[in-house]
């Protein structure tokens, strides 16, 4: 293994020892119960996110997104495409995506059940977002991408990620640290050490989970949800909260908003695979 690959494994490991949830060894449908939540609606105008991946695709394409979900950002693109092609093995977020789908009337889906390794599902454009820090043996996971597009991969990474997005909340209020997932920098090391040179785009949206109530907190209602981050009913925790509401949130005009949740911004890595197969 490349010394990239080893870091990478590493840093999965070392996530995965503190917070089981990723574990996608373990038996089950870890999805089912967060499924509808990745369900948005697929005629919502295209945000910047959006649009920054319709920019690389063509009328003819075969949009392929592994590990899908919902269809959160495939759906949305269905009028831009001849195909989407979901590949999914969460029966949970299947369902959700069909549901989606069948309320929009989009009709030009195929949904294959497969995890990405089992697959043999071709696409023009492959995309994945949210779904490389749960992969630990990353060179043959973007080895199969790149050799199953025909024109580009498109990978998109939250920075931070999701997993490790309560980390500053816990550092800043228990002084704990965390092993962190596997993100941008680890993948952006595997990427290089495999000879591809990607585009690294930030896009600029705010993240999609951030409510609308979550933007307008106040001082006792901010609390409250750092408590429910932290699972906890302690009072000296709540203290600590308190006391650091000035670093834990952001204030406006509306009230305070969660600066873990409002933070992380998506990065889209994507490159033109030119036909070249990588061994
Ligand atoms: C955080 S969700 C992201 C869903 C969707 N891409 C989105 O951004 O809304 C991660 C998804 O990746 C899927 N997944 C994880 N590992 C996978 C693999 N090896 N092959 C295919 N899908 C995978 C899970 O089933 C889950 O639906």
């Amino acid at each position: 293994m490349s010394e990239a690959a080893v870091r990478y494994a590493g840093v999965y490991d070392a996530a995965l020892s503190a917070d089981r949830f990723s574990d996608h060894q373990l038996p089950g449908d870890h999805w089912a119960d967060l499924a509808e939540l990745f369900r948005l609606d697929p005629t919502r105008p295209k945000d910047a996110n959006l649009l920054a991946v319709a920019d690389y695709l063509e009328p003819t394409d075969v949009f392929l997104d592994v590990g899908g979900g919902a269809g959160r950002v495939s759906l949305a693109l269905a009028d831009c495409v001849s195909e989407v092609a979901l590949i999914e093995p969460s029966a949970g977020m299947r369902e959700q995506f069909i549901a989606a789908r069948d309320e929009a009337g989009i009709t030009n889906t195929r949904i294959a059940t497969d995890w990405w390794m089992d697959s043999d599902e071709t696409g023009d454009v492959i995309h994945l977002s949210d779904v490389t820090y749960f992969v630990r043996d990353i060179v043959p996971f973007v080895t199969k991408l790149h050799n199953s597009a025909r024109r580009r991969v498109m990978i998109a990474v939250w920075r931070p990620t999701p997993g490790d997005m309560g980390s500053d909340l816990r550092e800043i209020v228990l002084g704990e640290t965390r092993p962190h997932w596997p993100g941008l920098p680890e993948l952006a090391g595997v990427l290089w050490e495999m000879g591809l040179l990607p585009e690294i785009r930030p896009l600029p949206d705010e993240p999609w989970w951030l409510t609308e109530e979550e933007r307008h907190l106040s001082g006792a209602e901010a609390t409250d949800l750092a408590m429910r981050w932290f699972g906890s009913e302690d009072d000296a925790v709540r203290q600590a909260v308190a006391s650091n509401l000035d670093r834990l949130f952001e204030r406006s005009e509306g009230g305070l908003t969660p600066g873990w949740l409002s933070r992380p911004r998506a990065v889209l890595i994507t490159w033109e695979t030119h036909g070249r197969r990588l061994d």
